[in-house]
């Protein structure tokens, strides 16, 4: 059934805010939340870390020198030394020619600073590292930010997930690669009907290795298992119209704006 985290958003097809509109803002910044969250957005998708110090940091990549003008692994650091950095630094729209975030006070945000700033808007989570202990973190976490019922969280990581499963049951998932790939093939089989998820969110990406995944047949199957299927990561509005004709339940997306006005919400 639909996990409390979907269930006040309705019917409609959610669009999702990509490490929150990584197009049109530094990534998985509080800014870009800021931002976001104003134009509408139903969900803020970020990606999740630990730093040295054990702490939950929002930052896609293992290591800072894409985004910040830092260096190094992102778990080499305290979270008061990665909240030194300029996470604005690398962000360009035009391929290097400005950046005009640089030195904005674009900071690398905590998880804690997110629940704070931003406790009623779903939240797709990504735990990026699997073995390091931040199923446990994060799951605690959810309880003293009462985001049990606000969250989806994701992985990878097949056996990151499971942990994440065992500690916060009560907390939404979305599907595994395992689980995808069973999906893939059972639906390639023709023998959806004897999937029975225990998850209530699939993530895919359309294509992938030069394979069709997100076909009306896919999405048709996931969804009578009652799964919600949202599509990573779209951005053109063809493709985003595309899919939404295809029955897909959310786009998450770097440009947040173009699907709000391709479904007349902006
Ligand atoms: O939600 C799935 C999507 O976020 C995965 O891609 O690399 O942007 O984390 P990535
Ligand atoms: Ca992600």
């Amino acid at each position: 059934s639909m996990p409390a985290v979907l269930e006040d958003l309705g019917e409609r097809p959610l669009v999702i805010a990509h490490r929150g509109g990584k197009g049109l803002w530094p990534e998985n910044t509080l800014f870009a939340f800021e931002r976001a969250t104003a134009l509408g957005v139903d969900m803020l998708e970020m990606d999740l870390h630990l730093s040295q110090d054990a702490k939950l940091v929002v930052i896609h990549d293992e290591t800072l020198e894409r985004t910040t003008n830092g260096q190094g692994p992102v778990a080499h650091f305290s979270l008061a030394e990665l909240q030194a950095l300029d996470a604005g630094y690398k962000w360009t729209a035009d391929g290097g020619q400005s950046y005009p975030y640089r030195g904005q006070g674009t900071r690398i945000a905590a998880l804690e600073e997110v629940f704070e700033h931003f406790p009623l808007i779903p939240k797709a989570l990504e735990i990026k590292v699997p073995d390091v202990g931040m199923e446990a973190v994060l799951c605690e976490m959810l309880a003293a930010y009462d985001q049990l019922d606000r969250v989806i969280v994701g992985s990878f990581h097949e056996r990151s997930l499971k942990r994440f499963r065992e500690l916060c049951p009560e907390v939404a998932t979305s599907a595994g690669p395992v689980s995808v790939r069973l999906l893939l093939a059972l639906n390639w089989l023709g023998l959806s009907d004897l999937l029975s998820p225990s998850y209530p969110v699939l993530q895919i990406p359309p294509q992938h290795s030069g394979l069709t995944l997100a076909t009306p047949r896919l999405i048709r199957n996931a969804q009578t298992r009652g799964l919600h299927v949202q599509l990573w990561t779209i951005n053109e509005q063809p493709e985003m119209r595309r899919l939404l004709e295809m029955g897909a339940n959310g786009l998450i997306t770097d440009y947040p704006d173009r699907a709000l006005q391709l479904l007349g919400r902006s």
